[in-house]
C-alpha cells in the first residue's frame, strides 16, 4: 500500500518533472537549432558531459545527425556545431563575439587570483587585449625569438631524453609518464630559465597533484572535492613568489619578465602576479606531452612508418665530424624536421585530426539567425567540438573515425588540412593558439630524438591502443585513460654514436600563412 506521504512524494516529483518539461518547450523557440530527446529537462547534458566527456557531443552528433542542436543547461543554452557550412559562416560572422575562457577566464578561475586581480585583469583586457595572448603572439608565433626558445628547449630535451629514456633499467616504464617528464623539464626550462621552479621535483609533482582538479574548479566546489589540488597549488604559488622575489626571470626567455612587469605596473601585486604564471604553465603543460604520447604509439606501433620515419630522420644528420677514440660524433639539426620529414609531419597531422578534442566556443552578441534558418539567442554558447569536423565521413570519409597513416599522403588529404574547416586543431583565426609553434617544434624534436637513439617496445608484447573516456573536457588533447608500460633499448645499430642535438637556422617561416576568422 502507498501511504499519503509516498503519493504527496510521487505528486510532487511529477510537477517538478512536469514544470521543467513544460517550460523547457515553451521556452525553446521553433526557429532555434533542434533539441534532442530530453530525458531529465535542463540535467541531461550536465550529467551526459559528466559520464561521457566529449565523447557526449560526439555521440549526440553520430545519433542524430543534425547539422547544428540546442543543448538546454540550468541557466545556459548551448549550440553545438557539427556542419562544416555552419562553421563557415560562424567564422565569417563578425557579431558572434569570440568567447575564450581557454585564455582568460579559465585562466583566471584556475590559477587562484583574487577578485580585485580579476577584475583589474577582464577590465584591461576589454580595453586592450589579453596581455598574456599578445605576449605569447609576440615571442613565439614566429621569428628569432621563436628560435631562441626552441634551440634552449632542444638543449634540455637532448640532455634529459639521454638521462630518463637511456636510464639503464630493468623493468617497464609507463611512456606517457617518461615523455611528460622529460617535455615538462625541456620546455619549462627553456621558458623560465635555469632558476626553473619545476626544476624542483616536489614543484614538478605538485603539478601534477594539482592538474586532476582543474576539472573540480570548473565544474563544482573545488574546496570539497579538490583539496589536494588546491594545497598543490599553493605549493606552486609559493615557488613562483620565490622565483619571482630573487629575480629568477631575469635569466628567463623575454616574454615572461616582458609579462610579469607590465602586470606589476598595473599595480598587481608580486605574490598575485606569481599566481598568474598557472595559466602560462597549463597553457605549456596541458596538451604537448599527451600528443607526443599519440604520436609515438602510432609510429612505434607500425614498424613500416618506424622505418620510413628513421629513414627520413638519417637526412637531418648533417655532419659526421672527427671519429674520437672509438665513438663517432653526430650532429643532428632537428630544424629541418619540417622540411625532410614529410612522413613523421604527416603522423602529427593524422595524430591529431584524429585524437584532438579542442572545442571552440563563441557567445551569441545578440539575437541573429544563422544561415537563414536558425535563430540563435542572445548570451547563448555557441560549441564547435573539432572532433565532429575531424571526423565528419562527409569531410574525410567513410574511414573519418578510425586512424590511417597513409590518409595525408594523398595530395588530397594534404589539401583538407590547409582549411580550418577540415583541420582545427589548435582552433580557427584570430583565437589560434599562439603557442602551437614552439609546442610543435619541441614535440617533433623529442619524438625525433627518442626515434633516433632508442628501440620502444610495449612491455605486454603487442601495441594496444589505450581507451580514453575518462580524458577532460577542457584539455585539446584526451589523455590515455591507462599509460602503456614499455621496454626502452639503445638502438643497437648506433650505440656506438655520440649524439648532438642541435636546432639550427634552417626553420624557415613559420608565420601563419592564413587568417579565416
Ligand atoms: C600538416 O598540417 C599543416 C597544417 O596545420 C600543413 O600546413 C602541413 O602541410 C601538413 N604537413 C603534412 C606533411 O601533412
Ligand atoms: C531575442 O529573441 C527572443 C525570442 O524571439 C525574445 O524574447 C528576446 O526579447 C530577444 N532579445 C533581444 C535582445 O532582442
Amino acid at each position: 500500500m502507498f501511504s499519503i506521504l509516498d503519493l504527496v512524494f510521487v505528486a510532487f516529483v511529477a510537477v517538478v518533472y512536469g514544470g521543467a518539461y513544460v517550460f523547457l518547450y515553451s521556452t525553446q523557440s521553433k526557429r532555434e537549432p533542434r533539441l534532442p530527446p530530453t530525458v531529465i529537462p535542463y540535467l541531461d547534458p550536465p550529467i551526459g558531459i559528466a559520464k561521457e566527456k566529449v565523447n557526449y557531443l560526439v555521440n549526440l552528433r553520430m545519433k542524430y545527425k543534425l547539422p547544428i542542436f540546442t543543448l538546454r543547461m540550468p541557466f545556459q543554452r548551448l549550440y553545438v556545431v557539427n556542419a562544416a557550412e555552419l562553421i563557415r559562416i560562424i567564422q565569417a560572422k563578425t557579431n558572434l563575439g569570440t568567447f575564450v575562457p581557454n585564455l582568460l577566464d579559465f585562466g583566471l578561475l584556475f590559477s587562484g587570483v583574487n577578485k580585485e586581480t580579476q577584475e583589474f585583469l577582464r577590465s584591461a583586457a576589454a580595453t586592450q587585449g589579453n596581455s598574456f595572448t599578445v605576449s605569447v603572439h609576440k615571442f613565439l608565433a614566429q621569428g628569432p625569438t621563436l628560435q631562441v626558445a626552441t634551440r634552449t628547449a632542444v638543449d634540455r630535451l637532448a640532455a634529459s631524453v639521454r638521462n630518463s629514456f637511456g636510464l639503464p633499467r630493468i623493468n617497464q616504464v609507463g611512456l606517457l609518464e617518461i615523455i611528460r617528464h622529460d617535455l615538462m623539464r625541456a620546455l619549462t626550462g627553456a621558458i623560465y630559465g635555469p632558476e626553473n621552479p619545476y626544476d624542483d621535483p616536489e614543484v614538478e609533482a605538485s603539478w601534477q597533484a594539482f592538474v586532476p582538479g582543474i576539472t573540480h574548479l570548473l565544474y563544482s566546489v573545488p574546496r570539497l572535492t579538490a583539496r589536494k589540488a588546491l594545497r598543490a597549488r599553493s605549493r606552486i604559488h609559493i615557488a613562483f613568489t620565490k622565483y619571482f622575489e630573487t629575480g629568477g626571470h631575469h635569466q628567463a626567455f623575454a616574454m615572461i619578465p616582458e609579462i610579469f612587469e607590465w602586470n606589476r605596473r598595473s599595480g598587481i601585486s608580486l605574490p598575485e602576479a606569481a599566481k598568474l604564471e598557472m595559466a602560462t604553465s597549463l597553457a605549456m603543460l596541458s596538451s604537448g606531452a599527451i600528443t607526443a604520447f599519440w604520436l609515438l604509439f602510432h609510429i612505434c606501433s607500425n614498424p613500416e612508418v618506424l622505418e620510413q620515419c628513421r629513414a627520413e630522420l638519417a637526412e637531418l644528420v648533417s655532419t659526421k665530424t672527427e671519429s674520437t677514440a672509438d665513438a663517432q660524433v653526430k650532429v643532428v639539426d632537428l630544424s629541418l624536421l619540417k622540411k625532410k620529414c614529410p612522413t613523421m609531419i604527416a603522423m602529427l597531422n593524422e595524430t591529431l585530426r584524429y585524437h584532438s578534442t579542442l572545442i571552440n566556443i563563441k557567445k551569441v552578441d545578440h539575437n541573429t539567425t544563422l544561415a537563414g534558418q536558425y535563430l540563435l539567442k542572445k548570451d547563448a554558447i555557441i560549441m564547435i567540438p573539432g572532433t565532429a569536423v575531424h571526423h565528419d565521413p562527409e569531410i574525410w570519409g567513410p574511414s573519418a573515425t578510425t586512424f590511417d597513416h597513409r590518409r595525408l599522403a594523398t595530395s588530397e588529404g594534404q589539401k583538407k588540412l590547409q582549411s580550418t574547416l577540415s583541420f582545427r586543431p589548435f582552433g580557427a583565426g584570430s583565437t589560434m593558439c599562439p603557442g602551437r609553434h614552439f609546442s610543435t617544434n619541441v614535440m617533433l624534436s623529442l619524438v625525433a630524438i627518442v626515434l633516433l637513439q632508442f628501440d620502444i617496445k610495449p612491455a605486454e608484447g603487442r601495441w594496444v591502443m589505450p581507451t580514453k573516456w575518462k580524458a577532460d573536457l577542457w584539455n585539446a588533447m584526451p589523455k590515455p585513460d591507462a599509460d602503456i608500460p614499455v621496454r626502452i633499448n639503445p638502438r643497437e645499430s648506433v650505440q656506438a654514436v655520440h649524439w648532438k642535438f642541435v636546432w639550427g637556422d634552417n626553420a624557415g617561416q613559420d608565420a601563419d600563412a592564413k587568417q579565416e576568422d
